[in-house]
């Protein structure tokens, strides 16, 4: 080979993860959409966008500034070396993330517990990076799951083990057969992730009273619990949430993922981990397992965004803390589409057992049932010929399965747009029965 010849590299010589599916799943999905601009999207799981407002995240910061400087009493220079300079690697605004936890789920945690993350992806990421000590390691995870989540284990070498879902969010003796079956193969289980909140991509939760007995379960199995919480403010229904996995946690048994994308803006990309978990560490002394999970952040992103972290720390301190005061209106709008798809898909397929919904209790997603398999080329061709876009269930299962369902997403668009989109849908479906059928 001369000095001048390209290097040609083959994926094959690259991290196996490279390959996988669970990797190339968003980029596609975001590919087909970009193929397809004039369709309408029932498939991203991304906010309103009519609620974004450039004019606040400079307020936010100008909040955050001078809470720098006037209620914790740092000096100008202090505060412009805070918001700009590098900084500390567990985040700059842990204890408003504690202050929120407090005030909106009754969650009790040392700010020294949390680390502030590059979006929740890198939570998790950092989370997987610890649990995956060797081979012998395995990820438990109700199927379906966030597809995000299998891509971080992919990328860590860690196998998740799907444990069912169905109605209920998780079926706890699954749960236990899964830890049982992996244990007798020699694997050891270290946790299992759920979203106990309008799980994405089923949309379903978990009953109080289940949330109890998998705590209960994880004690006595000896498994952490990594729960997902980005939907949880957004129910439909009025009255008291089901307290979070985290707010019922005695025993440190959960380690609590959360994400600012969909309550404040998912372009600051910031998420938080909180890990109170006590680790030995190999000099004697006793920390949080989140000290052991920035030191893996240091070496990945080195510190989040200050300037972004300021951003949340500005909403945060403008609403007392509170993301369930600060999102009243996206609450309101997300729980309205929600109801005008569900009536509308009631409207459009009455009294068909062969096509079903789901109807969950709030959230972004619902998951339809229909007759035949749906892949990424029913997706293509939706796209094309139907003008709507939506997301092929084969996507959250870790397998090659053929799946008869589909992701609905109500966040980004208009009860107009959900018209026109479940229109288009029913067209589809309708011809897709009678293609099969003749
Ligand atoms: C269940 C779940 N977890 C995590 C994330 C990622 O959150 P972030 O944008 O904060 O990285 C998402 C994003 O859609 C999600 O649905």
């Amino acid at each position: 080979m001369t000095a001048t010849e390209p290097v040609d590299l083959t994926v094959a010589d690259l991290h196996p993860a490279l390959g996988d599916p669970a990797l190339t799943s968003m980029n596609f999905l975001n590919e087909v959409s970009e193929r397809y601009p004039a369709a309408v999207s029932l498939a991203a799981g991304r906010p309103y966008e009519e609620f974004f407002d450039l004019a606040a995240v400079h307020r936010h910061l100008d909040t955050f500034h001078r809470h720098l400087t006037d209620d914790l009493g740092h000096s100008s220079e202090q505060a412009r070396r805070l918001l700009l300079q590098y900084g500390r690697t567990k985040g700059i605004v842990h204890h408003l993330i504690a202050r929120n936890l407090a005030v909106d789920e009754g969650i009790t945690v040392d700010p020294e517990a949390v680390v502030v993350t590059v979006g929740c992806q890198e939570a998790m990421f950092l989370v997987l990076r610890a649990l995956r000590a060797g081979p012998e390691d395995v990820l438990l995870a109700v199927a379906p799951t966030y597809v995000g989540l299998t891509g971080a284990a992919r990328l860590v070498d860690l196998p998740v083990w799907p444990v069912a879902g169905g109605p209920s969010g998780v079926d706890l003796a699954d749960l236990s057969a899964q830890v049982r079956r992996a244990r007798a193969a020699g694997l050891r289980p270290r946790a299992c992730y759920v979203m106990p909140d309008f799980a994405n991509p089923s949309g379903v939760s978990i009953s109080a009273e289940d949330r109890r007995r998998l705590l209960t379960l994880a004690a006595e199995e000896d498994l952490l619990l990594l729960e997902d919480n980005p939907y949880g403010l957004f129910h439909s229904a009025d009255g008291p949430r089901p307290p979070t996995l985290k707010a019922l946690d005695t025993g440190r048994r959960v380690v609590y993922l959360g994400s600012f994308a969909k309550t404040v803006l998912p372009g600051a990309r910031v998420g938080y981990v909180v890990a109170d978990q006590r680790v030995a560490g190999a000099d004697g002394r006793t920390g949080p397992l989140a000290d052991q999970l920035a030191m893996i952040k240091s070496m990945v992103t080195v510190n989040t965004s200050p300037i972004a972290q300021a951003v949340i720390g500005g909403r945060l301190l403008e609403n007392g803390c509170s993301l369930v005061v600060a999102n009243t209106r996206e609450r309101s709008a997300y729980t309205r589409n929600l109801r005008h798809l569900v009536t509308g898909l009631r409207r459009r397929f009455p009294g068909t057992a062969a096509v079903r919904w789901t109807v969950p209790a709030g959230g972004f997603f619902v998951v339809v049932t229909v007759p035949f398999p749906v892949d990424d080329a029913l997706l293509d061709r939706s796209a094309r010929d139907y003008g709507v876009l939506w997301t092929p269930m084969a996507h959250f299962y870790d397998d090659t399965a053929p799946v008869c369902a589909l992701r609905l997403s109500v966040s980004a668009v208009t009860p107009q747009q959900i018209d026109v989109g479940l229109d288009r849908l029913a067209a589809l479906i309708t011809d897709e029965v009678a293609r099969r059928a003749g």
